[in-house]
């Protein structure tokens, strides 16, 4: 039986790491067969992609097709063979970081075709925090920005992630405890198993 594949989304800082850690193990205590993956990828354009973002490069036009060419690769050469053997997949973003983050400067249609060939996910989640909790909590960590990590950008990209709110399929509270969003999380993710 194909797998299933999850995004998860939001704004630098919004905990997104985190939750797939607790999401997955409690899965594989389960039983369940999960891979966890993240964009940039680490194949050679998502390796090529964080140089950028770390040398603070942030033309979105380039990075727009970069992040493409990568999710086509992640999705044909990572998740989907994974998928087919039954796998659930998590990504650490994916189509809809492209339209909130690039879409700061580039057109939403264009990102959508170039985004078209890489598979859209069976589930989206979105863990929903504003800009400032975002920025409070990539202070704490206190390591060096990446040009997508700046405040008013941000904001810009809250902004876009809200436009885009009619393509997620659950919005969690990002205010909330790691343990209670880990498990409202899996309760939406069994559901999805349990209907398909
Ligand atoms: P992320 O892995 O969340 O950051 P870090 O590893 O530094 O915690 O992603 C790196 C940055 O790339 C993040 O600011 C979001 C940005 N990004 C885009 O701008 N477009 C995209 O399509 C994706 C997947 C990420």
């Amino acid at each position: 039986m194909r797998g299933l594949f999850i995004a998860v989304e939001g704004i630098d800082g919004s905990g997104t790491t985190t939750f797939i850690k607790n999401v997955a193990q409690f899965l594989r205590n389960n039983n369940f067969n999960v891979h966890v993956t993240t964009e940039p990828s680490s194949h050679t354009v998502g390796r090529y992609i964080r140089e950028r973002l770390g040398s603070g490069k942030g033309d979105n036009t380039i990075l727009g097709l970069l992040f493409a060419a990568d999710r086509v690769i992640h999705f044909r050469e990572e998740i989907n063979p994974l998928l087919e053997k039954g796998y659930i997949v998590i990504s650490d973003r994916y189509i809809l970081s492209s339209l909130a983050y690039q879409g700061v400067d580039e057109e939403l249609s264009w990102l959508e075709q170039i985004n078209s060939r890489a598979q859209n996910p069976d589930l989206t989640i979105f863990i929903e925090v504003d800009e400032l909790e975002g920025e409070k909590r990539i202070s704490k960590r206190g390591s060096k920005r990446d040009v997508t990590e700046k405040l008013d950008f941000q904001k810009k990209v809250v902004q876009n992630y809200n436009i885009l709110k009619n393509q997620m399929d659950v919005i969690l509270d990002g205010f909330l405890s790691p343990e209670k969003l880990s498990e409202l999380g899996v309760i939406e993710i069994l559901k999805k198993i349990r209907s398909t």
